[in-house]
């Protein structure tokens, strides 16, 4: 297998001034994941993670951090004197593997392992020394211009260095190069800041390996937007939408019905099954899974949440690290959080809040009320305005309700306290001791009425 004898480095250690931001510019997110996790993983699916190296130094730490699970190699470029600097800091490291040499930038998230094959295979075929992606833009500013003659490339200019007449080019370098390892390491050295940036251009390598009698070849791509590196904060928005896009494509393609998918946001890793119909302004995140034939309401927000088959969550419902199972039903104005279990058949209504919760089979909670660190039992009914009073000003603690409890609208429940199974509290009780099964637990004042006492005040 060619792979097997690919290096691949990813340069990721610049700040991205134009961003404008404290936060390095890999760390910046688009279609839910990081840009440097993108294109790591793309790496990924093209060698295996022992020859996957990323070149670090604004937040290094931070980067390595983020990159932390996936097993990849870090070389750390303390002080960023360009793109060729940041290879020749890799030099004693990377120069030990033979074969290829991937060079990817880390703000460049989009690009797939199909055309980097395609790169490889270009460069490996034609025995160029080096080969590289290119794209034609209406508008290049700001890119390095490729000098082009027919797959064969002259030389790359950069912006800030290019003559009035080469700032005409379109074809622009995309920053993805495949090289032959040892025809690059030969020839690394010969970098020079000779530029009005005072930066080691990586892209002086083109001229130089001409020089010394190479070749260096072009693959031309016609949908720039994959190759395109993000530098500002528009360009990062962009990147986004095109991310959001071809995620929901891919859901609709695979049988979930989505309204208005311009308006809905769902991140790369998100499963969901056949059947479901996602309304506008969904927003649905990070590692959340949503079985057949369920609706997600519009404008609802799920984040790192399973949901079963046939879920019903009605519109601006927030749904965090909870679990909803079959048949569930949630919302409209409902919020599940920190661990909220919602069993199958349960139903949960407007402004109902649940925290470290569950709320057992066919139980429901359909108005106004507030279950913390409860264990709700099955066929449970939850009156309007129950509050568990779960917090004592230091300490947390927990309520339980047997299965077939009806506890009245209005009810406060102090915790810790436990109501027993098919027990029954009065409305608008304050409960502090436990109600043992099957018993009627009543806890407030007993109604007083006066006779005539309105008519006599109106008359006084
Ligand atoms: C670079 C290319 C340009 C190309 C464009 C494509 C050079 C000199 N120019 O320009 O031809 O059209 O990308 O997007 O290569 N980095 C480091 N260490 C450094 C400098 C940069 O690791 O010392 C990393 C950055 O973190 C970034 C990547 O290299 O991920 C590219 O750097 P950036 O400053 O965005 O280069 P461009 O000006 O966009
Ligand atoms: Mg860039």
């Amino acid at each position: 297998m060619m792979e097997t004898e690919v290096t691949i480095v990813i340069l990721a250690a610049g700040l991205g001034t134009r961003m404008k931001s404290a936060k390095a510019k890999v760390l910046h997110s688009a279609g839910g994941q990081t840009l440097i996790e993108h294109v790591v993983d793309t790496a990924l699916a093209l060698t295996s993670p022992d020859r996957v190296f990323v070149v670090v130094g604004h937040q290094a730490d931070q980067v390595r951090q983020t990159l932390s699970s996936r097993g990849v190699g870090f070389i750390e470029q303390a002080e960023q004197k360009g793109t060729g600097h940041a290879l020749m800091i890799g030099r004693d490291v990377l120069s030990k593997f033979p074969g290829r040499l991937l060079v990817l930038y880390g703000d460049g998230p989009m690009i797939t392992a199909g055309t980097l094959r395609r790169l490889i295979k270009l460069q490996r075929e034609s025995a160029a020394a080096g080969a590289l992606i290119i794209t034609r833009l209406d508008d290049p500013t700001g890119y390095g211009r490729v000098l082009d003659d027919g797959g064969l490339v002259q030389a790359i200019v950069e912006q800030k260095a290019a003559t009035p007449e080469q700032l005409l080019v379109k074809d622009i370098n995309s920053g993805i190069y495949c090289f032959s390892a040892a025809e690059f390491w030969e020839n690394i050295g010969q970098i020079q800041p000779d530029n009005p940036a005072k930066e080691y251009y990586l892209t002086d390598i083109v001229e130089i390996l001409r020089r010394a009698g190479h070749s260096v070849r072009s693959l031309r791509v016609d949908e720039p937007a994959e190759v395109l590196g993000i530098n500002n904060r528009i360009e990062l928005a962009q990147m986004d939408a095109l991310f959001r896009k071809r995620k929901v494509e891919e859901l609709m393609l695979a049988g979930v019905t989505v309204e208005k998918p311009e308006t809905v946001t769902i991140d790369s890793a998100v499963r969901i099954g056949m059947d479901t119909v996602v309304e506008p302004f969904a927003r649905i995140l990070g590692s959340t899974t949503i079985g057949e034939d369920c609706v997600i309401g519009a404008c609802s927000i799920l984040q790192d949440s399973r949901l079963g088959r046939g879920v019903w969550i009605g519109p601006f419902t927030s749904i965090l690290s909870s679990r909803i199972e079959d048949r569930g039903e949630v919302g409209p104005y409902a919020r599940m959080r920190m661990g909220a279990h919602v069993e199958s058949g349960a139903h949960v209504g407007n402004f109902v809040e649940l925290k470290k919760t569950r709320l057992g089979a066919g139980s429901k909670a359909m108005h106004l009320a507030y279950l913390g660190d409860s264990d709700i039992g099955e066929g449970v009914n939850i009156g309007a305005g129950t509050i568990t009073c779960n917090y004592d000003g230091s300490k947390k603690h927990a309520t339980r309700i047997g299965n077939g409890a009806f506890i009245g609208s209005n009810s406060t429940l102090v915790a810790p306290i436990e109501i027993g199974e098919g027990a029954y509290l009065g409305a608008g009780s304050v409960i502090t001791e436990a109600v043992p099964a099957d018993a009627l637990g009543l806890g407030r004042a007993r109604q007083v009425t006066k006779e005539g006492w309105a008519q006599k005040r109106r008359k006084a």
